[in-house]
């Protein structure tokens, strides 16, 4: 496809009539999607005027009602708890987009991509308190549009159903906000292939002001998402490179099937809850500062299906968080490496230097793979001044969470394969960022 430059996609209008063209012409390359950061220069969702450390506090505290989702999904003994609202909400997560047609002819929607989701859900006409950045998708205009009805197999796999007359509904809590949604079905026109009857949720009613206005593209494990959606041709098996906050164009990708996957990539076993079938789970065993193991007592990583306990890779965390045990031990040896130096704190960051500060590198260990950041994986520097901070954090106090979260930013410019077929996740260095 054609460049699109970010001056013209800052203009909604114009960004509409190019990403409409590309609909009806071929969307993506082969199975090539494009990617791009939610805030990033050619994002229309991007906040205007916000600082450095402004758009750092907002992420750090949408990540913190992100972790609370998270935890909700990952504790299957209890119900959802209704999370804590953050306080600034601009977009409560799912930083990534990408393009992709629904109906026929295809309307252009850009969504946000989910590897802890399933279902795909879209704003569409008549939607009360839908956010009025949306694209709305006019499911009127679509001659292939239809219902999902009660009795339909479908509507046993999504949470919450209950029938308005024969039509299947659902209800979800994500992040700080709920919504009510009307399971609908239409073709998807994705990486250049189509997907007739694609079931999807049309939003209908939306409480909070957290869903990110693109709608959703749910990348999960669990039934009615993409990949199970979609298994005859991509066979459960997709891999993205996530560009960098501050980079444009699309510049990053996911890639759907078997096909392109690269072969010579580190991989761990990826792990299944069973009760919580949505998330990818791996065994981390520890974390590497310099050269060093931090010492994590055991169990702040251990892997246990009955309480949601371990460790997952998500798409849609900004930032890294692990159980308060495990953060704090790599925080501290983190603080013993840059030595006499003054630490401050900054949003949900409390490893902060000012002026340049020589740092450990960090090793994720995982069984039979170990990933070591490069530096702007696990540091954060500031565009005005010299502060600088390890980009990760404990997972927040408000949460019951046993949950360690590998977020975006730590993924960021890597390949991160997700092969279900095989049980395994694998991890190579690709710059992505243009
Ligand atoms: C779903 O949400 C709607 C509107 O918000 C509400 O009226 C209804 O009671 C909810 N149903 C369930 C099963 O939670
Ligand atoms: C986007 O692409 C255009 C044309 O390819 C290029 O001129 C521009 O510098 C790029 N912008 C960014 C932010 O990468
Ligand atoms: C995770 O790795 C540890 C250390 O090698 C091992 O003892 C444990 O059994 C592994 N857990 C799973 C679920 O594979
Ligand atoms: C560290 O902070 C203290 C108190 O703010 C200050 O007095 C001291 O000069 C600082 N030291 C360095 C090395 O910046
Ligand atoms: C990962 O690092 C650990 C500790 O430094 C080492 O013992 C292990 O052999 C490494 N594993 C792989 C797969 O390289």
């Amino acid at each position: 496809m054609a460049a699109i430059t970010p001056s013209s996609l800052l203009l909604h209008a114009g960004l509409l009539s190019l990403l409409l063209a590309a609909a009806t012409a071929t969307i993506g390359e082969g199975s090539t999607l494009r990617i791009t950061h939610a805030y990033g220069p050619s994002s229309p969702f991007r906040p205007q005027k916000l600082s450095w450390a402004d758009t750092l506090l907002d992420i750090s505290s949408n990540d913190a009602s992100r972790l609370q989702y998270l935890s909700s999904l990952a504790v299957s003994t209890r119900k959802a708890v209704a999370p804590v609202a953050s306080g600034r909400q601009i977009l409560q997560s799912s930083n990534y987009i990408v393009r992709a047609g629904l109906g026929n002819p295809p309307q252009a929607m850009l969504m946000a991509l989910d590897t802890s989701n399933d279902a795909a859900w879209l704003p569409c006409p008549a939607c009360a308190g839908c956010s009025s950045s949306s694209i709305i998708f006019n499911s009127g205009k679509s001659s292939s549009f239809s219902p999902i009805l009660c009795g339909d197999v479908r509507c046993q796999q999504v949470p919450n159903p209950t029938c308005q007359g024969t039509r299947c509904f659902f209800n979800m809590t994500y992040g700080a906000s709920s919504f009510q949604a009307a399971l609908s079905r239409d073709t998807l026109h994705i990486a250049g292939d189509d997907f007739p009857g694609y079931a999807f949720g049309c939003l209908k009613r939306v409480r909070g002001s957290s869903l990110p206005p693109q709608g959703l593209l749910g990348l999960g494990r669990g039934p009615l998402s993409l990949l199970s959606q979609t298994h005859e041709t991509y066979r459960s098996t997709f891999s993205y490179c996530l560009p960098g906050l501050r980079s444009g164009n699309f510049s990053g990708s996911l890639r759907l099937g078997p096909a392109a996957q690269p072969v010579n990539i580190k991989t761990t076993p990826l792990l299944s809850n069973p009760r919580r079938p949505t998330l990818y789970y791996v065994n981390m065993t520890g974390i590497r500062v310099g050269r060093r193991l931090a010492a994590i007592p055991p169990a702040a990583l251990a892997f246990d299906p009955a309480t949601g306990a371990g460790t997952v890779f998500d798409s849609g965390t900004m930032f890294t968080r692990l159980v308060a045990p495990a953060y704090a031990a790599v925080r501290d040896e983190f603080r013993r490496r840059v030595a006499a130096k003054n630490v401050s704190s900054l949003g949900g960051f409390d490893t902060c230097y000012e002026g340049p500060i020589t740092a450990p590198t960090i090793t994720f260990l995982f069984t039979g793979m170990n990933v070591t950041l490069p530096q702007e994986n696990a540091l954060i520097h500031s565009t005005a001044g010299n502060t600088v901070c390890l980009a990760m954090a404990a997972a927040p106090d408000n949460v019951n969470s046993v949950l360690n979260v590998i977020a975006n930013m730590q993924q960021q410019n890597h390949r991160i394969l997700f092969d279900v077929p095989n049980r395994r996740l694998g991890v190579a260095r690709e710059l992505c960022t243009v």
